[in-house]
């Protein structure tokens, strides 16, 4: 660590209000300087995804770093559960001012232990940009690039909705929710779902969950208990209660003017007739229509995708930049540390 900097758990939901300032000056300050095409986060936009973590991710740990009276690091890893229990997922971000001094890795040596103790044989940094100085940091710490990722922004206000008015190809219909998927459908939805296990993810340890009715059930009452609004429109064959596609949109209770759109995925019989396309459009009216003050939806897709980032083109999204994910083996980035 360097001779001024110390390593802290912190909680947000527990700070007071000078060290969440700090907390926010980093998180603003780094989105400026390494995320210049997105918006900057308000201060209760940013306090409010501390408090109020992505769902499906497991616990949480959060350390601050401070340097004299002020924070000026932020970490937070994230200990997914079921088939991802091997993994711990960290994110990292060091106050533009304070950076090449020694913080980031400090971090990582705070938290290696954590990572042990709790089984998890590799570490994931996700949504790094590429070439960036997170890019940077992970080479010279041990970390791979093990997958690609495009970040692809809509504004609505800009867009040409016309495309978005596509009826289903003969023989299927489109049922949309809000949170909680119809009885009839549960079981159905719960293997087309499965389906994303499909899209390819590169090198990643990451494991797509083996999504059953319960598990479905489940992650919709945590987003309910986190006052997600989660909007699914599934692609349902024609006469019968058989899902062979979905997407899934949601948008976060501290973050009213912006929608996350997440899973897409078709069955492999059903592919080739734009259902993709087809469900993401309804989606889009939908959220238009019913959430009139979203101003912009992202989305991030694997590289290794291309039919899916050109399925977001058409839709008016545009390519805002790459990203990767970084990965190290817990043991070799201790054995690294110590050297
Ligand atoms: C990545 C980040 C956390 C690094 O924090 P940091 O405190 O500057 O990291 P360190 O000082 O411990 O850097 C350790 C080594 O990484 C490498 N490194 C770090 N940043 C670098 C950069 N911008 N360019 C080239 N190498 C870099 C260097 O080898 C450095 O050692 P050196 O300064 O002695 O040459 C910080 O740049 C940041 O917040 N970036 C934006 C968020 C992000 O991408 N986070 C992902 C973390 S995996």
């Amino acid at each position: 660590m360097t001779s001024h900097a110390m390593v802290e758990p912190i909680d947000p939901a527990n700070s007071d209000r000078l060290t969440l300032e700090d907390v926010y000056e980093v998180i603003a300050s780094s989105s400026r300087l390494d995320n210049p095409e997105a918006p900057v986060l308000t201060f209760d936009e940013a306090i409010g995804r501390l408090k109020n973590p992505q769902p499906g991710l497991g616990q949480v740990l959060r350390w601050a770093v401070r340097r004299g009276n002020h924070v000026v690091g932020l970490a937070s890893l994230y200990f997914p559960e079921a088939e991802n229990s091997h993994l711990g997922l960290l994110e990292l971000t060091v106050h533009p001012r304070a950076r090449r001094g020694g913080i980031g890795t400090a971090v990582l040596r705070t938290i290696t232990p954590e990572l042990r103790v709790r089984g998890r044989t590799v570490v994931e940094c996700w949504n790094i940009t590429e070439g960036g100085a997170g890019a940077s940091f992970g080479t010279a710490r041990g970390f791979e690039a093990v997958s690609t990722t495009v970040l692809q922004m809509l504004s609505i206000s800009t867009v040409d909705r016309s495309v978005w008015e596509v009826e289903p190809p003969i023989g299927y219909r489109l049922v949309s929710w809000c949170g909680l998927a119809p009885d009839e459908l549960l079981a159905s939805y719960a293997e087309a779902r499965r389906a994303i296990a499909d899209s390819p993810f590169g090198r990643s340890a990451f494991r797509f969950p083996a999504w059953t009715a319960e598990r479905v059930r489940e992650s919709e009452a945590d987003r309910r208990h986190r006052e997600i609004d989660h909007r699914v429109v599934a692609i349902v064959r024609q006469d019968s209660d058989e899902v062979v596609g979905f997407t899934e949109l949601q948008v976060y209770p501290h973050r009213k003017n912006f929608a996350y759109q997440g899973d897409t995925a078709v069955l492999a019989q059903h592919r080739g007739h734009s259902l993709g396309f087809c469900a993401k459009a309804a989606m889009l009216r939908w959220l238009q229509t019913e959430r009139p003050e979203v101003e912009q939806v992202m989305t991030s897709t694997t590289a290794a995708n291309p039919y899916m980032v050109n399925v977001n083109l058409a839709l008016g999204y545009r390519s805002a930049r790459r990203m990767v994910i970084l990965a190290c083996e817990t043991e070799k980035l201790a054995q690294l540390l110590r050297a």
